[in-house]
C-alpha cells in the first residue's frame, strides 16, 4: 500500500515537474483519474491478503505444528513447507468438506478433535498415526482448520 503511493506520488511529481502549459494541465487531468484507481487496487489487493486468514500464514502457530509433527509428510497443505505428501488426503480448503476420513463422519469440531486425539480409536484400520498432540495444540488446529 505505502510502496504503490508513494510510487504514485513520484509519478504525479516527476511528470508535472517535466511538462509545461497545456501539456501539464492535461498530465495532471490524467493523474487525477488514474491515482484514485491505483488507490482502490491497493485496496483491492489489501482486502484479498485480509480474504486468506485462514491459511497457515495467518495461523503461525498452527503451521509450527504441522511442520513439527511433519504432517506434511502424508498430506498437502498450502503455506506449510515440504508439505506435499500423498499418503493422506490434501487438507487444502477442509473447511468446505461436508464429510471426512472417506466420507465416513461429519465435518465438525467434535469429529475433529476426536480423531486428532486419537487416531485408531476413532478409525479402527486407519493408516494415520497417533501424532501425541497436546490438548493445546489440538485446539489451534481445530481452529485452523475450520477457516482453511
Ligand atoms: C503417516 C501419514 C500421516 C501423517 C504423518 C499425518 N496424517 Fe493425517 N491422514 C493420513 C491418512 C492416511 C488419512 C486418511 C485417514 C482415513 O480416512 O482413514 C489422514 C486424514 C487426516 C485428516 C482428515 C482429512 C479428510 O479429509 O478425511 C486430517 C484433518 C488430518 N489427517 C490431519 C493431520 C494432521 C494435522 C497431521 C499432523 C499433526 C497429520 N494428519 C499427519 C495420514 C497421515
Amino acid at each position: 500500500m505505502a510502496k504503490n503511493f508513494q510510487f504514485a506520488t513520484f509519478v504525479a511529481t516527476f511528470s508535472l515537474r517535466n511538462l509545461p502549459g497545456t501539456a501539464l494541465r492535461k498530465q495532471a487531468r490524467f493523474l487525477a483519474r488514474i491515482v484514485p484507481l491505483l488507490l482502490v487496487l491497493c485496496g483491492l489487493v489489501g482486502a484479498g491478503l485480509g480474504g486468506a486468514s485462514g491459511s497457515p500464514m495467518a495461523s503461525p502457530e498452527a503451521r509450527t505444528i504441522m511442520e513439527e509433527k511433519s504432517c506434511g509428510g502424508c498430506h498437502i497443505i498450502p503455506g506449510v513447507e515440504d508439505a506435499w505428501g500423498d499418503a493422506g488426503p490434501s487438507l487444502k480448503n477442509f473447511s468446505k468438506r461436508e464429510r471426512i476420513l472417506a466420507n465416513t463422519v461429519e465435518n465438525n469440531e467434535e469429529n475433529l478433535r476426536s480423531w486428532l486425539s486419537d487416531t485408531k480409536a476413532f478409525k479402527s484400520g486407519t493408516l494415520m498415526p497417533n501424532l501425541g498432540l497436546s490438548k493445546e495444540e489440538i485446539e489451534i488446529l481445530i481452529q485452523y482448520f475450520s477457516k482453511n
